[in-house]
């Protein structure tokens, strides 16, 4: 597979790569000397980029990263001290992070050094996450007189249960990368140098599959976040009859019987 050129317009406080190889695009969190806090604009900007790239039929996996020294260290404190309650219902930040849910394609989440916070909400609405011998996560925000805002108690807990959820939430202690990996917080941790190779590694996989069911897959997945056993399970089935109106599955079925390699087409 080549490497493809994709249009995109020019951010302030993410870069993405212009080139996307094997299906799989990159945005890279951009503010290092803030420990990439995520001020309004960045979360605008990784929106906005997450939109485009889901649009884009080159692309079928995203890896979000940060730097050696932090995925994101959390929103921006100094953007958010002087508000009042009404500034934040205003703004109403959280509307972007649902839309950043709302991605079709699976998100890899690449860690190295502080997941806090927002930074540690982020990570969570990735799909899958690669995390450096150095990553450490958190819910810190008790220490500034707040809570988690984007989903922290409710990821959190549903990642890594109760006991240790509320450890973090309610202490603000961080979590090692052992620690999230025991915890299922994470999928892997690799060595600092090669993390983001191991997550562009792990988002080629799944973009090497039929787009539309893992599009699908991850919707069903989702759903089990949001609902009881038996519509999950309903919803599954639904998604996986529907796969059986595309190509893929044909491609996909028959590559097998004849003992070759499927070549999807996302049809
Ligand atoms: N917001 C704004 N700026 C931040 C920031 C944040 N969340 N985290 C770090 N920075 C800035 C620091 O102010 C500092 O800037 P200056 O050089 O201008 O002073 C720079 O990044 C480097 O940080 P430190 O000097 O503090 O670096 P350190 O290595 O000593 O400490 C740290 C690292 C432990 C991560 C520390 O920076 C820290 O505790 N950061 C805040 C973590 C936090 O509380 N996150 C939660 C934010 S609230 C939230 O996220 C709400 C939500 O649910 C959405």
């Amino acid at each position: 597979m080549g490497r493809k050129t994709i249009t995109i317009m020019n951010y302030e406080y993410i870069l993405v790569n212009d080139q996307v190889t094997e299906y799989v695009a990159h945005i890279q969190l951009n503010r290092p000397k803030e420990l990439n806090a995520l001020n309004l604009q960045l979360m605008q900007e990784i929106k906005h980029a997450l939109g485009v790239l889901d649009e884009d039929d080159r692309v079928r996996a995203i890896v979000i990263s940060g730097n050696e020294r932090a995925f994101a260290a959390g929103a921006d404190i100094k953007q958010m001290a002087g508000k009042t309650a009404i500034d934040m219902l205003n703004i109403d930040q959280f509307s972007t992070w649902d839309a950043i849910r709302r991605t079709k394609k699976p998100l890899v989440a690449a860690v190295s050094g502080f997941a806090l916070g927002g930074g540690c909400e982020l990570v969570m609405q990735c799909d899958m996450v690669v995390a450096s011998e150095t990553a450490q996560f958190g819910q810190p925000e008790i220490n500034i007189g707040v809570m988690p805002g984007a989903g922290g108690t409710q990821r959190l807990t549903r990642a890594v249960g109760k006991v240790r959820a509320m450890e973090m939430v309610l202490t603000g202690r961080f979590m090692s990368a052992e620690e999230a990996m025991a915890a299922g917080l994470i999928n892997k941790i690799v060595p600092v140098d090669v993390y983001l190779d191991e997550a562009i590694a792990m988002a080629k996989l799944a973009a090497s599959k039929s787009p539309l069911a893992v599009q699908l897959a991850k919707e069903s997945v989702l759903k089990a976040f949001d609902t009881h056993l038996q519509e999950g399970l309903f919803f599954e089935r639904k998604n996986f009859y529907l796969l059986f109106a595309s190509e893929d599955q044909k491609e996909g079925m028959a590559a097998f019987v004849e003992k070759r390699k499927p070549e999807f087409k996302g049809r």
